[in-house]
């Protein structure tokens, strides 16, 4: 295939995802609306059809809670081929939607999106609802200056290592029977195990059990990790968001104060022993073991440290496709499953967002190249293992396709 071929085999997949004003990630696997999934789809649609980009933005953020929060999946219609569906959520909204949010990626893609496609009022009417969203991070997600997250799902990035402390200390024993509809749909081999998936919905009980009681969840809730990846795309996010303040003549002030309060916080997640900014148990103070790819979203955030890149820049010698999700150097790397191991175009993109604008051209140009090549031989796969560069997860994936559209692609206008 050229990359012509490429580019409308990207549009096709993005419209053959479309469900009517929302993208779902990819047939059987993903059937509803992801939060930082559509964003991405929005991204991607700006290429080609910048209507539906806004739309894409408008639906994911009709399902917006009244506490600001926007959950991580938004259920419109029924599908048995998902597990946990809404009935196991029980969030009593509507639409119904999941109890937990993802991350917040919104400002900075609806930014971009503005800049190569325009629709100032569409940004406009969408402002207050980012702000709000940005408000509930800070208010409910912001602990000892750091972005936290209540669950591995909230992350974006399920099973990866960050989670292992945090992980261990959830008793997922209780949860009753179950069925996993994922495996039937991919290879059990990419996908996280049984005692995760335990301890997911353990963690989804508990929630649902206190009625989604947001200071109960941060008092005495399972789970709470500070997650890098989050603190920096924040720190972004609310950067972009004050831009777009200032582009639209509102008060910038408010999404500049919480950037600084989150670079502030930065010395709590930095693990001196591993040289590098990590995930973090919020509740023992247990920091990850490994590097992941939410460390390197610091460039995301224009975070630069000499100390950290070297060990970036080691880790991404040791693979030859785009930055792993996790350090092949640690035990726990497992090169094909989920976050454990695998590259993920997505994460690529974001980091690569990040060198374009600190003039980092060389990096930006390498990252880009070496996503493209992972598509160009593999298709539009959900992610890949980072070293022989197989095809894992779903096929005809959305996001995959969007960033192939909005950066990987040689036809790309890059922001
Ligand atoms: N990524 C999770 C899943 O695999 C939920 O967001 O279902």
């Amino acid at each position: 295939m050229t990359d012509d071929d490429l580019d409308a085999a990207a549009r096709a997949i993005l419209t053959g995802n479309d469900r009517g004003g929302y993208t779902i990630p990819t047939a059987g696997l993903y059937p509803f609306q992801w939060n930082w999934d559509s964003a991405f789809a929005a991204w991607g649609f700006s290429t080609f059809d910048p209507d539906r980009a806004w739309t894409e933005l408008e639906t994911l953020f009709s399902g917006q809670w009244g506490t600001g929060m926007v959950p991580h999946i938004i259920f419109h219609r029924d599908d048995e081929g998902y597990f946990p569906g809404p009935d196991v959520w029980r969030t009593g909204t509507t639409p119904p939607s999941s109890g937990i949010s993802q991350p917040p990626v919104a400002a900075i893609l609806a930014r971009m999106i503005h800049a190569r496609a325009g629709g100032t009022e569409r940004l406009r009417a969408l402002y207050p609802r980012l702000l709000a969203w940005h408000r509930w991070w800070r208010d409910w997600r912001c602990v000892e200056g750091v972005a936290c997250v209540t669950h591995p799902w909230e992350s974006g990035r399920d099973n990866c290592p960050d989670w292992d402390p945090g992980m261990a200390n959830v008793d997922g024993s209780q949860v009753g029977p179950y069925q996993r509809r994922d495996t039937g749909h991919v290879d059990a081999s990419m996908r996280p195990g049984k005692e995760d998936y335990d301890r997911y919905l353990a963690m989804v009980q508990f929630g649902r059990a206190c009625g989604w009681d947001q200071a109960t969840i941060l008092k005495d809730g399972p789970f709470l990790m500070a997650d890098p990846a989050i603190t920096f795309i924040l720190i972004r996010a609310n950067r972009d968001l004050a831009a777009i303040a200032g582009e639209l003549g509102e008060d910038p002030a408010e999404p500049l104060a919480w950037a600084a309060e989150l670079e502030d916080g930065l010395p709590g997640i930095w693990n001196d022993d591993l040289q590098a900014y990590c995930a973090r148990d919020m509740q023992t103070g247990t920091f990850a073991r490994s590097i992941s790819s939410g460390a390197a979203l610091g460039l995301l955030a224009g975070i630069e440290n000499r100390a950290m890149e070297e060990k970036l820049g080691a880790i991404w010698d040791r693979v030859r496709y785009g930055i792993p999700s996790n350090d092949p150097a640690s035990d726990s790397f497992d090169p094909r499953r989920y976050w454990r191991g695998p590259t993920w175009p997505v994460v690529n993109a974001l980091i690569a967002v990040g060198l374009n604008s600190a003039g980092r051209t060389a990096e930006e140009h390498r990252l880009r190249e070496e996503t493209a090549a992972l598509i160009r031989q593999g298709g539009f796969f959900e992610y890949f293992d980072p070293i022989d560069g197989t095809a894992c997860g779903g096929d005809r994936f959305t996001w995959t396709a969007a960033i192939w559209l909005a950066w990987a692609s040689p036809n790309a206008g890059r922001e």
